[in-house]
């Protein structure tokens, strides 16, 4: 028996804003926002719609696609830094909403690792019970941290959500092997600074502390040589070689980063999985986001070794191997 990716789903806010839109409220331009990032839209959350607006339909699909009922579900990690509330977790209103009765859930805060972070606690959890079933969320409404007076990070995030159901089987979509990894000291290259206890929300809140700041050049050189240290102990863990990954799907933050992961594993881009240019960085959605449409447009096929990689805030990375 192993963990296996019993089926995925994934859902987005129905607004979207193209580069050009933003021309319009920022000085920037497309063909800025194209050559250094490669996004070219994204979706942006209206007034109103919260997180479990789309982790919900998410689910849906994953528990769909898996062929299971809400009431089957034991526990739901969902990874995100931007659940409905502070307090409940995010996982505790999908639960709620899904009428998940038996599940226990909580949220897994590690920034864009948080999904592949819920995956690698499934797969131990169900090392322990076979019989359970997990289902894993990762996304974030992460538009409302965007300062749209800062050119430097509104232009790269955009909101969605994306979800597994993981369970214990002989056959399916095998995950190999989960790594992860962290390191606090670099806390500070991308952070909100408010909100939290150290900053609180106090009648003279400065809004500018609930906008996400980042040290982008910093984080570029930290991305690449964490997600190829953690994939490289995925694959060993796996028991695989780079030279036998057929399927890359990497974290969506910048295509640059994209294309220097595909050359340091001498990858062809045709076996990369790329929705940057249409989602932006969606932070812990890119991965299950990505994930549900490879695995529904026909890139993953039968017999592909896959490799997950992802790096965020925190600083947070994982990588996990999965035999489609
Ligand atoms: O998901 C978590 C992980 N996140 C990442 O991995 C993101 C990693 N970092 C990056 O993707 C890139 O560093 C960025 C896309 C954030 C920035 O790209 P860059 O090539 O590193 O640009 P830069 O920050 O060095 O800025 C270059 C220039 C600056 O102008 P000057 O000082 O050279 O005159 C910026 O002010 O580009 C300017 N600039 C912009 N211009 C037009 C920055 N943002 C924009 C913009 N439009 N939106």
């Amino acid at each position: 028996m192993h963990s296996v990716i019993l089926g995925t789903g994934s859902a987005a806010p129905e607004n979207v804003v193209t580069n050009h839109d933003l021309e319009k409220i920022m000085d920037t331009s497309d063909e800025w926002i194209v050559q250094r990032t490669g996004i070219k839209s994204r979706h942006i959350s209206l007034p109103g719609e919260k997180f479990s607006d789309f982790a919900l339909p998410a689910s849906r699909l994953a528990l769909e696609r898996a062929g299971l009922e809400a009431t089957d579900i034991d526990f739901i990690f969902a990874g995100t830094m931007t659940p409905d509330y502070l307090m409940p977790a995010g996982a505790c209103s999908v639960q709620a909403l899904l009428g998940a009765e038996k599940a226990t859930a909580m949220d897994v805060c590690a920034a864009c690792s948080g999904f592949i972070y819920g995956l690698s606690i499934a797969d131990k959890y169900l090392r322990c019970d076979p019989t359970l079933n997990i289902l894993v969320i990762g996304g974030e409404i992460v538009s409302h941290h965007l300062d749209w007076d800062d050119r430097t990070t509104a232009v790269l995030f955009g909101d969605a959500v994306g979800a597994a159901v993981i369970g214990a089987r002989a056959d399916g979509h095998r995950i190999l092997a989960v790594e992860t990894g962290s390191n606090g000291n670099l806390g500070e290259l991308l952070y909100i600074q408010g909100t939290g206890s150290a900053t609180p929300v106090t009648r003279d809140f400065d809004i500018k502390d609930n906008y996400i700041q980042m040290r982008g050049r910093e984080i570029f050189k930290h991305a690449i040589k964490n997600m190829v240290e953690v994939s490289n102990r995925a694959l060993a863990n796996a028991g695989k070689t780079v030279e036998e990954i057929t399927k890359i799907i990497p974290h969506q933050a910048n295509m640059r980063i994209i294309e220097m992961l595909a050359k340091q594993f001498k990858k062809p881009m045709e076996e990369v999985f790329v929705n940057i240019d249409r989602y932006g960085n969606t932070s812990a959605g890119t991965i299950p986001v990505a994930l549900n449409e490879a695995a529904t447009t026909g890139f993953l096929e039968p017999g592909d070794l896959v490799l997950l990689t992802v790096f965020g805030g925190g600083l947070t990375w994982a990588a996990a191997v999965v035999e489609w």
